[in-house]
């Protein structure tokens, strides 16, 4: 059985005073939670995610990071910096990273592998847009985006990995894929990995993110192939957060 995992990506929210709300609740909860959780915050919240949760159940990381490990590029975080406060964690290849900021699969795949290189678990994130799952080409994007990290770092890394399916549709929408449509791709991408390594697809975490709320967490988390979820705007709401870890 692979333990669940509930991560919450904060986006760029929060500020000190609600950030300390937050994390103290999360923290007073998690050791009776049912699942292990973690928060990815906002850069310059590292050392506060870090002073409040170290020797708690609850892990932290961060949001992206650079694909070099140092060197003169401005305004950039190495993971080796995020190593340095504690991160357990880096979400790569965000759709919001891919659509906003020109994240290619090579880039991401770059990414990958420096946060492995740097000691920190990615959180690997792979979906389609609408248009694409319109256009029956979801399977072909999704295994084209892990394909893209595979090749760069090897299948065995992914047992140091975690892997989250965002259809790109379901993200801040309140459209949530239904547990059927986000077990059959969890399905398929754990097949497709099984095909190079079984054990290493018997282990790995996927999780599912897009509208992941209180109400419809436990369906979710109930498929086979869905072992959490990537929580977005609920993982700024300590009541839903732990509810959902608790789902
Ligand atoms: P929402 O839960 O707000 O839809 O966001 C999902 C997400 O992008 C998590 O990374």
């Amino acid at each position: 059985m692979r333990t669940k995992l509930v991560a919450g990506n904060w986006k760029m929210y929060g500020n000190l005073a609600a950030n300390q709300a937050l994390l103290t609740r999360i923290r007073d909860a998690a050791a009776d939670l049912k699942s292990r959780c973690a928060v990815c915050v906002p850069f310059p919240y590292l050392g506060q995610a870090q002073a409040s949760l170290a020797g708690s159940q609850v892990a932290w990381g961060g949001q992206n990071i650079s694909e070099h490990a140092q060197g003169a590029y401005t305004g950039e975080v190495s993971a080796e910096m995020l190593a340095e406060f504690g991160c357990r964690y880096v979400l790569v290849g965000h759709s919001e990273r891919r659509a906003l900021y020109g994240e290619s699969d090579a880039t991401v795949a770059a990414k990958f592998v420096a946060a492995l290189r740097a000691g920190l678990t990615p959180i690997l994130c792979v979906g389609e847009t609408l248009a694409e799952r319109e256009a029956g080409t979801t399977s072909e994007v999704v295994i084209r985006q892990l394909d893209a990290a595979i090749n760069a770092s090897g299948i065995s890394t992914l047992s140091r990995s975690v892997l989250a399916y965002e259809p790109v549709w379901a993200i801040g929408t309140g459209k949530t894929a239904t547990p059927q449509q986000a077990q059959d791709v969890h399905a398929l991408l754990r097949a497709r990995i099984a095909g190079s390594d079984s054990a290493v697809a018997q282990g790995l975490q996927i999780l599912y993110g897009g509208s992941v709320k209180p109400g419809n967490a436990q369906e979710l988390f109930a498929m086979v192939d869905i072992d959490g979820g990537l929580i977005g705007g609920a993982s700024l709401v300590a009541d839903d957060f732990l509810a959902i870890c608790n789902a």
